[in-house]
């Protein structure tokens, strides 16, 4: 066992495996190794995810399996990092005494000092003779929570995060894990995340997001678009901005918040003006909103050949961000817009604040901006989708049926409802929709965004589409059976690899099986079969296409190339390279 060395394992959204890139290059820069076999690591970091109990579970039984190792390596150093963390709290440390660092997704910026703490105390721990540890009965290992706390082993930022008054502190803090982003031509295979936004103000009732991420704020352009700069001087071309709900980005210059010591502006709240009325900002200060950032970014870093955003929020989409990516040939032509169930019934008890008949006049305003396929440039629209929550009953389930049929997403990722501690729902409603009638819904409903994916696809029959190349093709992967090594390509989407159906459509993709998957660069061809290679349009549609003879799979990697689609299938495109670099 190596002590400097770390195995990070990532559980769920982009969100995540952003905060865990952000992290490992904080450590780099320290010393820290990494390895991505946990054997070998002295410390082992799970980033983890809450929103659903199954993403939790995996990261329990996780944690059983290290309390075994432990007790013969009383040298390994275990953290919890993420909203797991923030939601559990100290009573996690208390259920896993193997755990010796706790980081809330708010405090990561803290992550190396305590780190540092738990090596020194684990590694005088370690020089004592097994026999003592072993004999430690559990009461005697009961962590003392204020000694953890004092001799900083837990960050959280606890219910602080969401009052205004520490809101300034939080971002000042987490602003500084950003900024310190170090970029180099291996930590990315052309491809990276930028936040934009932190937290979320939505509050939909099943959702533990608000509460593990605390409130919204919007990072200052400048840094966005700065950040974006350095990524494209480090070969970056492919750039998707990050956020809960990125298209109510809003940022207000002249509300200040200090970060690292120098004045920022920050993102603006209502204000109360003298005559009683509300307006957005004071007068004469100058506002970014989410389509002043595109443009921006566009406009700024041209270097960038592909620009997305995840997530939107169905309501306060405005004509200015359509306008804008209509004339911006690099951002892409893809919405990732959740409607999260098609029954206006389900969206008022899930404080959705839309009906369907909004949703759906957004969708056919976006289509009619966008959507131009007879120029190459389609309007592709993915959706997330909750079947099972409490009360919904077959005519519900129709109605989001419905949904999916008017809706025509590429894909939709279909979850069955998971009662979350904290929310609102589960104060407020019984899970009441029993286990089999979920999943028959989730089935159903797979079933038909199967067609529909399907016949969204076969538009590509013949086509030559652009395809940002990710990596090798997990099947390819396979083939060699070669292990997976770290410094490679990051492949996953919402954690999971470009070709990994059914979830591509959207099974029940339950996060905790949702874990970041490097590929080894691939070098060689297997048995004189090409290597596949698989990568995505600009409309996020997954392509697959053989590497040709004596072409290096590595000088394609991370490039855009020009490919002809040969077949369609519902999960994906298979084609023929026609032109790369
Ligand atoms: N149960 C099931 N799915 C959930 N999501 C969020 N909270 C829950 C929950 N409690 C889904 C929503 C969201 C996606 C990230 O996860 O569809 O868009
Ligand atoms: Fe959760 Fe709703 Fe915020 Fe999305 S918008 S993170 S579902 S509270």
């Amino acid at each position: 066992m190596d002590r400097a060395s770390v195995y990070l394992e990532t559980f769920g959204c982009q969100m995540n495996e952003l905060d865990s890139q952000l992290v490992t290059s904080s450590l780099r820069s320290l010393g820290y190794r990494f390895t991505t076999e946990p054997d070998e690591a002295g410390i082992v970091l799970y980033n983890t995810c809450s929103v659903r109990e199954h993403a939790e579970q995996k990261v329990w039984s996780r944690l059983g399996e290290l309390a075994i190792r432990k007790a013969r390596q009383p040298g390994l150093v275990v953290g919890v990092l993420g909203c797991m963390a923030e939601r559990e709290g100290e009573a996690l440390i208390q259920r896993m005494p193997v755990v010796d660092v706790l980081v809330g997704p708010g405090e990561l910026d803290k992550l190396p000092t305590l780190l540092d703490n738990a090596v020194r105390t684990r590694a005088s721990l370690a020089d004592l003779p097994e026999a003592r540890t072993l004999s430690d009965t559990p009461a005697e290992r009961k962590p003392d929570l204020t000694l953890l706390r004092s001799a900083g082993a837990v960050a959280l930022q606890g219910n602080t995060g969401r009052r205004s008054a520490t809101l300034a502190a939080a971002a000042d803090t987490l602003e500084g894990l950003d900024l310190s982003r170090t970029v180099s031509p291996e930590d990315h295979a052309g491809s990276a995340y930028v936040r934009i936004t932190r937290g979320c103000n939505k509050f939909c009732t099943y959702c533990v997001v608000p509460f593990t991420r605390g409130a919204e704020v919007h990072r200052p352009p400048d840094h966005i678009v700065d950040e974006c700069r350095r990524l494209a001087d480090a070969g970056v071309l492919e750039v998707t901005l990050l956020g809960q709900t990125v298209n109510h980005y809003r940022f207000e210059h002249g509300a200040a918040v200090t970060i690292g010591g120098v004045i920022q502006p920050q993102k603006g709240r209502v204000y109360a003006s003298a005559d009683g009325t509300r307006r957005d900002a004071y007068a004469g200060e100058r506002v970014t909103t989410f389509a002043d950032l595109l443009r921006r970014i566009h406009e700024e870093v041209p270097a960038i050949r592909r620009l997305r955003f995840v997530t939107s929020y169905p309501r306060s989409f405005g004509d200015d961000v359509l306008d804008v990516i209509r004339a911006s040939p690099r951002i892409c032509r893809y919405l990732h817009v959740p409607a999260q169930s098609g029954s206006d019934r389900m969206l008022k008890l899930m404080n959705r604040g839309y009906t369907i008949a909004e949703y759906m006049e957004f969708l056919h305003r976006a289509r009619a901006a966008l959507h131009q396929p007879e120029i190459g440039r389609p309007l592709t629209v993915a959706g997330d989708i909750i079947v099972g929550f409490p009360t919904e009953t077959d005519a519900d389930h129709e109605a989001t049926k419905h949904l999916l049929a008017q809706a025509r997403y590429k894909n939709c990722f279909i979850f069955k409802y998971s009662p979350r501690p904290g929310t609102v729902a589960i104060d407020r409603y019984d899970d009441d929709v029993p286990d089999d009638v979920k999943r028959r819904r989730n089935n159903e409903l797979l079933a038909l965004q199967q067609q529909i994916s399907a016949s969204v696809s076969a538009e590509y029959a013949a086509a030559e589409v652009d395809v940002f190349v990710q990596g090798i093709s997990k099947r390819q992967a396979k083939v060699d059976r070669r292990p997976v090594s770290g410094g490679g390509v990051s492949l996953t989407v919402r954690g999971r690899t470009p070709d990994a159906p059914p979830d591509h459509i959207g099974a029940d993709a339950d996060c905790g099986a949702c874990t970041t998957v490097a590929t080894a660069p691939a070098t060689r061809e297997s048995a004189g079969t090409p290597v596949q290679l698989s990568g995505r349009t600009d409309g996020d549609l997954i392509v697959f296409f053989d590497c040709p003879t004596g072409r290096s799979p590595d000088s394609l990697i991370g490039s855009i190339v020009r490919v002809r689609i040969d077949e369609c299938r519902p999960l994906s495109l298979h084609g023929t390279l026609i032109s790369g670099r």
